[in-house]
């Protein structure tokens, strides 16, 4: 926790612009006759993503936070919440019969960031007294808000036709599969989540603080591969998401290019097609307490706050914080190996894990958020770990926890087995 007060304001405003900026970026991205496009149906087209989050930042702490009136109610109702839809009819009814032009809904997003910058520089964001500003919770949900936007806006971004977006200039490179190798994780204790107020900002679903006791197990120390993949492919398996077949041969579609597929690129798949390869192999996926075992414990029996001990996530680390679009051989970063040795435990790809999403003990819907997470309680989300190439290193904390579909097939999500 922050308690000067000032240096918080500080902090917030700038990751506050720092996200702005990338948003602007991203949002440059898709050419202009596909801002109304909609390449994952399931979800809504760019236009609604652009009015979004800035209009979730103005309601959640300006408006609903710190009680300040509407700036358009019509706007903020039309962008205030993504789907979750369980169809396409359900998308298409959501959809309105017209979305607002692309310079009426920067109009909008710059008024937003006006009354957001002003609240973040000015006004009582940290206020004990209301639940929605205890230790200006709000504040830090529209920051991590609009940075975990970024990494699903380019998971549609990814499934928009090449021709259809700038293709930013990229080199992709392949390498050696190093030998495959499991090692030892000896029984001990895994902390899940964190106690509230040990950490200035989690999401609901991180909090209480749990201790799980588990039994030894072996693990993958390298991510499963797409060479790896290949030989499961070629027995009647499901191919991976974004692969595509041409000529004979298997290609990788990246952010930007279609190429030929890397070998020691760890593979990204469902987590059924990942627990799938893990029974052929006589393996199993890692339980979420696994996951953290493998990543935070230690052989001395202490626990580190990152697989590579207390130091903050930087780029020597690993694959993550948008350094690229896409991912890199396995083993890439051996400064970012866990006590155990276990590579890319963090970037490169999340990790799915067997565990479904569910609350931890003391779990509370938090009061700046309350469908965060509790909607998804429902045995069919799982439970990922770790980080992709373009999730935010902020988001990078032991406690912190993502969840999809077992077969959602959009995600930067890869695995590897564990073993007892
Ligand atoms: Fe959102």
């Amino acid at each position: 926790m922050i308690s000067d007060i000032a240096g918080e304001r500080a902090e917030l405003l700038e990751a506050y612009q720092e996200n702005r900026k990338r948003s602007r970026f991203l949002f440059d991205l898709p050419s202009s006759k596909a801002y109304e496009d909609r390449p994952i149906p399931l979800r809504h087209p760019f236009v609604f993503y652009e009015g979004h989050i800035p209009g979730f930042s103005f309601l959640t702490l300006v408006r609903f936070a710190l009680g300040a009136p509407a700036i358009d109610e019509q706007l903020e109702k039309l962008f205030q919440r993504g789907i979750d839809p369980g169809n396409l009819s359900e998308a298409d009814a959501a959809a309105p019969q017209a979305w607002p032009s692309r310079d009426q809904v920067k109009a909008f997003a710059r008024e937003c960031d006006e009354h957001v910058v002003d609240a973040l520089r000015h006004a009582r964001i940290d206020d004990p007294s209301n639940p929605q500003l205890v230790h200006a919770e709000a504040a830090y949900n529209i920051i991590e808000h609009e940075q975990m936007h970024h990494e699903t806006l380019l998971y549609i971004l990814h499934q928009l036709a090449l021709d259809r977006k700038q293709r930013l200039p990229v080199e992709y490179h392949d390498a050696e599969r190093p030998p495959y190798r499991r090692v030892l994780v000896d029984a001990g204790i895994a902390t899940l989540g964190a106690r509230r107020g040990a950490i200035p900002f989690g999401w609901d679903n991180e909090f209480e603080e749990t201790t799980i006791e588990v039994p030894a197990f072996e693990i993958d120390v390298d991510d499963v591969t797409n060479g790896d993949y290949l030989a499961f492919v070629e027995t009647g398996a499901e191919p991976p998401p974004f692969w595509r077949r041409e000529n004979g041969e298997w290609r990788l579609l990246t952010q930007f290019d279609l190429i030929s597929l890397p070998r020691s690129w760890p593979v990204y798949v469902t987590q059924k097609q990942a627990a799938a390869y893990a029974q052929w192999k006589g393996m199993r996926l890692p339980t979420e307490a696994e996951y953290h075992r493998a990543a935070f414990g230690s052989p001395d029996g202490r626990e580190r706050a990152f697989p590579w001990g207390e130091a903050k996530p930087d780029s020597t680390r690993g694959n993550f914080d948008f350094e690229r679009f896409d991912p890199v051989p396995i083993a890439s970063y051996p400064s970012g190996a866990s006590a155990w040795g276990v590579n890319d435990l963090i970037g490169n790809g999340w990790e799915w894990t067997s565990t479904p999403f569910a609350p931890l003990p003391g779990f509370q819907p938090m009061a700046s958020y309350k469908v965060y997470s509790a909607d998804f309680f429902d045995g069919e989300h799982f439970v990922m770990k770790g980080a992709s190439p373009v999730t935010n290193a902020r988001l990078i904390r032991r406690s912190f926890r993502n969840w999809f579909r077992a077969d959602y097939p959009y995600v930067y999500a890869t695995f590897r087995c564990v073993a007892r």
